[in-house]
């Protein structure tokens, strides 16, 4: 049993949507975790993953284990005994094999992504599929378990597969594309957990109350007006709102030395506008631009010290 779950970015909103306030994400299809559940002749459950090189039985694992703990997870919704426990009287087992092109702690999903692809392979192959709902729910569980206070963005654009107008705690809202635009993602290479970042910020939020709130309420006005000028069609909107929501997250301190240099070289080489994606710090930032511009925004991001680039088109 195979499943693939994409990438995302936050388009707009990031750390207030911790606060309650809307944020835009976006499936990143570009980058994908795959995972592949299969039956094997030796007992037990192994998973392989050797982009972080994992090979290890189940049980070997610590249960808060970030794989270990979706597999656990997974068992215990479907209200299975154990997951040695699978087949009864079969001898055999299972391998699990993951597999990311999503780099990781860099704010494209890739923990959410894992999460969701072997919620779904696992789930399928015991033969008690679950419905995007559940997943989404596990996921977030798991999220939980790992990041603090997430909000449920990530697992949510992730399980959907669709551009997500997501507020904490309200039902799942998708928005349509009104025209497609492009987005050039370069990555800092500065691997930055969103945790600390998210930490920082409720200490200074606790510190500054009435200060933040305006800086929430001001990203949700942006998150807002991005909503309709993309259902309208006018994605060339995008860029000075990115440019705007970028100049709050400085305020709030959560980009870096780094983030801003690429975010000034995207502007330079004619993106409409720029800003970091997800928690901070370091990790990725996104610029709009023109499909015909982007070859040569993402040059000038390596140029400007970007491990990595991906261009994306939203749709
Ligand atoms: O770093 P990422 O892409 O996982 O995004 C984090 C987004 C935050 O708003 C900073 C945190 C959250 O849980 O929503």
């Amino acid at each position: 049993m195979k499943s693939s779950a994409p990438g995302k970015i936050i388009l707009f909103g990031e750390h207030a949507v911790v606060y309650n306030r809307p944020a835009l994400a976006v499936p990143v299809t570009q980058v994908h975790a795959d995972v592949e559940v299969l039956d094997s002749p030796r007992a037990g459950i192994f998973i392989h993953a050797p982009g972080i090189d994992l090979h290890a039985e189940l049980n070997s694992l610590p249960p808060d284990h970030p794989i270990a703990s979706v597999i656990l997870k997974v068992f215990s919704t479907l209200r299975l005994p154990s997951p040695t426990g699978r087949r009864a009287g079969d001898e055999g087992g299972v391998e699990i094999s993951i597999t990311s092109s999503i780099p990781v702690a860099s704010g494209l999903g890739s923990g959410a992504a894992v999460s969701v692809a072997l919620i779904r392979a696992l789930s399928s192959f015991i033969s008690h599929p679950l419905l995007d709902e559940e997943v989404n729910t596990l996921a977030f569980e798991i999220e939980k378990l790992h990041h603090g206070t997430p909000s449920g963005i990530d697992n949510t654009v992730i399980t959907y597969n669709k551009p997500v107008y997501f507020i904490k705690g309200q039902p799942m809202e998708t928005f349509k594309v009104g025209k497609p635009f492009t987005i050039v993602v370069g990555d800092t290479g500065i691997s930055a957990p969103t945790k600390e970042s998210v930490g920082d910020v409720r200490l200074l939020w606790l510190r500054d109350t009435s200060n933040f709130e305006n800086y929430f309420n001001e990203i949700a006005q942006i998150a807002l007006i991005a909503r309709r000028s993309i259902e309208h069609g006018r994605p060339e909107l995008l860029g000075e709102l990115m440019d705007h929501n970028h100049s709050i997250l400085q305020s709030l301190t959560v980009s870096s030395p780094e983030l801003d240099k690429l975010v000034g070289a995207a502007r330079n080489a004619g993106a409409l506008g720029a800003k970091l994606s997800g928690g901070g710090r370091g990790g990725n930032m996104i610029a709009l631009v023109d499909q015909a511009g982007a070859e040569s925004v993402a040059q000038a991001l390596i140029s400007a010290g970007a491990k990595r680039t991906i261009i994306t088109e939203v749709r």
